[in-house]
């Protein structure tokens, strides 16, 4: 569902100056106007004057970005035991939601089927798991979205559209709608409803980035930490929230991609290596396995954060142990560090030796004439209270909405 995108030709170079050290420079090409030009990230400026350009971009290669050039990870997770006896107030159980799920959630049972119900309109494009299209049901007209995944990870298939089951009976507007799975010859289809006329949240190439007003992001915002409160409280983590899986048009933003999330169980461990490196909670960063619900607030605060104060990523590292690096440059290594304490998570001395020196620096820092309209002290308290180590007491979606930036909605 990634492949919404719409800019042309994302060029990655990997220079290496030290041999564990990869420095990935990112390059843009973007057509305006007839014209190829040519731009880095970092201090991207891509503008487009008109809605009908920016939505003459399209990727290259999307999957590149999220490379980190670093070996495949590999984790080992302990296999949960749904019976056991769980305390609800060990330090590693959520303190939100710990046990909507009470039982081993089983897949959906996507049935047999065939495309005669559908006219498939455009290719969309592909990614690792699926191909997408878009289409029109035949029964009623609706404009669908057909993701069709490999045959090989009909079990992933299953368990999103379990979860999109589970959300979509909450009506939420601002999570995408799935109306029907099946199979098509052996490999499972997912069908969405279309979102019209929609582009990616996608900061590096959306006029979004320079035009939003304050009171934008703030409706934007608010239905995007909506939709996460929804997921929450349905005992379901997203996982992947990056601005390539919020799809926009003029009336509507939406939360898709569901396709590696999953259902939170007290006490068991989840892959840390998940999601899109720069919207990574530190407790991912640091591969603590019992994290929860708060990672999704992190990533949405991080994509909320670029908004606020026009920087893209706002933490913006090159790998992982870079990652980290980036946050606790803002947040402060003591913090850090009694953090790392409170959950038994022992540091590399390396990483360290890296991380000990900072101070924690105040997000009023970021405020310069670019931003200073949209980062109100309201804006700024909210991030205070989403930038939290301990995800214990991060603020959760919840609370988010009924934080005073939101009150003048
Ligand atoms: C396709 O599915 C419909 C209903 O699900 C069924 O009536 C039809 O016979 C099927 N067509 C083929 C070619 O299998
Ligand atoms: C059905 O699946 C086959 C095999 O993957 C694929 O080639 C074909 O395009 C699919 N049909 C439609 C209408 O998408
Ligand atoms: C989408 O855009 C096309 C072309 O600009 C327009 O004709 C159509 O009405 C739009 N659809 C919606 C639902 O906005």
């Amino acid at each position: 569902m990634q492949l919404f995108f719409q800019f042309l030709g994302l060029l990655f170079t990997i220079v290496c100056q030290d041999p564990n050290d990869a420095v990935f420079s990112q390059s843009i090409n973007v057509v305006l106007n007839g014209q190829l030009k040519h731009y880095f990230v970092g201090n991207v400026v891509v503008h487009a004057s008109s809605r009908q350009e920016k939505n003459e971009y399209f990727p290259d290669d999307s999957t590149t970005f999220d490379d980190d050039g670093t070996p495949e990870f590999i984790e080992y997770l302990e296999p949960y035991d749904y019976d056991q006896f769980i305390d609800l107030n060990d330090l590693r159980v959520s303190r939100i939601y710990p046990d909507v799920n009470k039982n081993q959630v089983l897949p959906y049972d996507i049935q047999k089927g065939n495309m005669s119900n559908y006219m498939v309109k455009k290719y969309l494009g592909d990614g690792t798991f699926a191909f997408v299209q878009s289409a029109i049901r035949l029964s009623d007209g609706l404009p669908v979205v057909l993701k069709q995944i490999k045959k090989e990870y009909t079990w992933w298939a299953k368990m999103e559209a379990k979860v999109l089951n589970t959300l979509n009976q909450e009506n939420n507007p601002n999570i995408v709608q799935m109306v029907d799975a099946f199979f098509n010859e052996s490999s499972p289809v997912l069908v969405f409803k279309e979102l019209q006329n929609c582009t990616t949240f996608d900061y590096r190439i959306y006029n979004y980035y320079h035009d939003l007003t304050s009171s934008d992001i703030k409706q934007l915002y608010y239905k995007l930490f909506q939709a996460l409160a929804t997921s929450h409280s349905k005992g379901i983590m997203h996982l992947d929230i990056k601005p390539a899986n919020i799809i926009i048009n003029d009336d509507q933003i939406q939360l898709i991609d569901w396709g590696v999330s999953d259902f939170y169980f007290p006490m068991k461990e989840y892959r840390t290596r998940v999601g899109t490196r720069h919207y990574r909670a530190p407790e991912q960063l640091i591969h603590y396995k019992y994290y929860n619900y708060a990672v999704d607030v992190w990533a949405l605060g991080s994509i909320f954060a670029t908004a606020v104060f026009k920087k893209y990523p706002f933490f913006n590292g090159r790998n992982n142990d870079d990652q980290l690096l980036k946050v606790v440059k803002v947040l402060g290594s003591e913090d850090f560090f009694k953090f790392c304490y409170k959950y038994n998570v022992r540091v590399p001395n390396d990483l360290y030796q890296k991380l000990r020196s900072y101070e924690k620096i105040p997000l009023e820092k970021f405020i310069n004439d670019e931003n200073k309209e949209l980062a109100t002290p309201q804006a700024i308290d909210l991030l205070n209270k989403i930038f939290v180590y301990d995800h214990a007491f991060r603020i959760t979606a919840k609370d988010i909405l009924q934080h005073e930036y939101f009150k003048d909605l």
